[in-house]
């Protein structure tokens, strides 16, 4: 038997419909912060990522997939989404656009070559938002908080934010000055990996899994100690925005994460859930000055964040919360073959109504049909019988409460709306 390849997987009953919620709930939410939706091209140039995401962080090191197209063009299929969305602001010059700033959300699959296991795939889906334009640290607060809100708003309770600031240009060339000090006397202690990073970005050396557990990487300088002023007061100023938008959140130095571009805020949300397993970083993000001229673009100062789905999707399972679940709001049953026609033309005209419409395709008789409309969780169900049709006046029965009601044609549309009850956050 063909199976899908190591590290993907297929969506299908329950999950669609969980995905589909929580996509929705964070349609619905960016609307609410005033972010536009965009969508770049699943494969890029290769260059793209070496210049943006970095040639010493492992993503574009160990874990693209690359592949060169039929015309010879070196092309990879997307490891996150930022650089695209980076290379598209700038080839779409929306630099000049007055709307400033940019701020953009984006969903998709993203593609690393990495050992699958709970929660890290090789094909994954993350939600994502940059904003370009701004150096304001309340917009670095904001972005912090969308998926901070986003969380809460799913009922998602175990939830830890930490926060860091890598500094600008000046400070991290003191932060990594200090670093080639610190680690000399131990690089032959180093993972192979780690000597090449000591030499073209030292900061990574903090960030490697294999050197994880060594004392030269537990009393390595902090980089908090090496922000100069304006540095420490633009993270004064994020801090200062969490509080008032009361975002909790602790500073943890530690987090450099895993990409080459940022600058001054880096955040990730952690999943601080009792036996959730070690993919627990829920999502990361941060500040990224710079990466826009290193593509090619004029300097704009950017912040954005990214979520991976499949671990959102396992911190609602160890909660319990259950989202998307499957209900509709008639079900209609032609008691004979005759009433088809008829049950057909009025399904059609209910859904363009805006009603979630169902009708037997099965021929089932009426004990399965009922036992149908609870599988399905139909609100209502209608019973379409000879007489119904012939006077257009309906049996709806309340499928909880079992109450019937008797509707003419001309009400239906009114009963409905008015029995149906509004849906939470669409
Ligand atoms: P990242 O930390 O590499 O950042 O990924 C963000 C999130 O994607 C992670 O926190 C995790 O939830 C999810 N993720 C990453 N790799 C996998 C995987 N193999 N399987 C499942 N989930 C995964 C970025 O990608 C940056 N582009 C974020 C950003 C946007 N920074 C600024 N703007």
């Amino acid at each position: 038997m063909l199976q899908k390849p190591k590290g993907t997987y297929d969506v299908y009953g329950e999950k669609g419909r969980q995905i589909l919620a929580i996509e929705n709930i964070l349609r619905s939410m960016m609307e609410k912060y005033n972010y536009e939706y965009v969508r770049t091209p699943i494969f890029e140039s290769s260059e793209l990522f070496h210049r943006g995401v970095g040639e010493t962080t492992d993503i574009v090191a160990k874990e693209t997939y690359d592949f060169k197209d039929r015309g010879d063009r070196n092309m990879t299929l997307r490891p996150e989404g930022t650089a695209g969305i980076v290379r598209s602001f700038i080839e779409n010059k929306l630099y000049g656009d007055p709307n400033q700033p940019i701020k953009t959300w984006y969903i998709g699959p993203m593609y690393r070559y990495e050992r699958p296991q709970s929660g890290r795939f090789r094909e994954f889906y993350q939600f994502g938002v940059e904003v370009f334009g701004s150096e304001n640290p309340y917009i670095d607060a904001e972005v912090i908080s969308i998926p901070v809100n986003f969380y809460k708003l799913l009922g998602l309770k175990g939830i830890k934010v930490k926060i860091n600031s890598l500094g600008d240009a000046e400070s991290r060339n003191a932060y990594r000055e200090a670093l080639l000090k610190h680690f000399e006397p131990y690089l032959d202690t180093l993972c192979d990996d780690c000597k090449v990073r000591y030499h073209k970005n030292p900061l990574r050396i903090l960030d490697c899994k294999v050197d994880n557990g060594l004392e030269c990487m537990k009393n390595a300088p902090r980089m908090l100690d090496y922000l100069n002023d304006e540095s420490k007061q633009h993270f004064e100023q994020v801090k200062h925005y969490l509080d008032i938008l009361e975002i909790p959140y602790e500073v943890n130095p530690n987090i450099v994460r895993g990409l080459d571009y940022y600058t001054h805020t880096v955040f990730e949300v952690e999943a601080d859930i009792e036996g959730f397993g070690s993919q627990n970083v829920l999502c990361g993000g941060g500040r990224y000055n710079h990466l826009i001229e290193q593509i090619g673009g004029p300097s704009t100062p950017s912040v954005g964040f990214a979520l991976g789905m499949e671990r959102l999707l396992n911190a609602l399972e160890s909660e319990a919360i259950h989202l998307g679940e499957q209900n509709i709001d008639l079900y209609i049953i032609p008691v004979q073959e005759e009433q088809i026609d008829y049950a057909v033309s009025l399904a059609q005209q209910l859904r363009m109504n805006g009603f979630s419409v169902d009708i037997d395709y099965m021929k089932r008789n009426i004990k399965g049909n009922f036992k149908q409309a609870d599988r399905l969780h139909a609100s209502y169900v209608l019973i379409l019988g000879e007489e119904e049709v012939e006077k257009e006046v309906f049996t709806i029965k309340n499928n909880q409460s079992k109450e019937e009601y008797k509707v003419e044609m001309d009400e239906l549309i009114h009963f409905l709306d008015h029995h149906i009850e509004e849906k939470f956050y669409e």
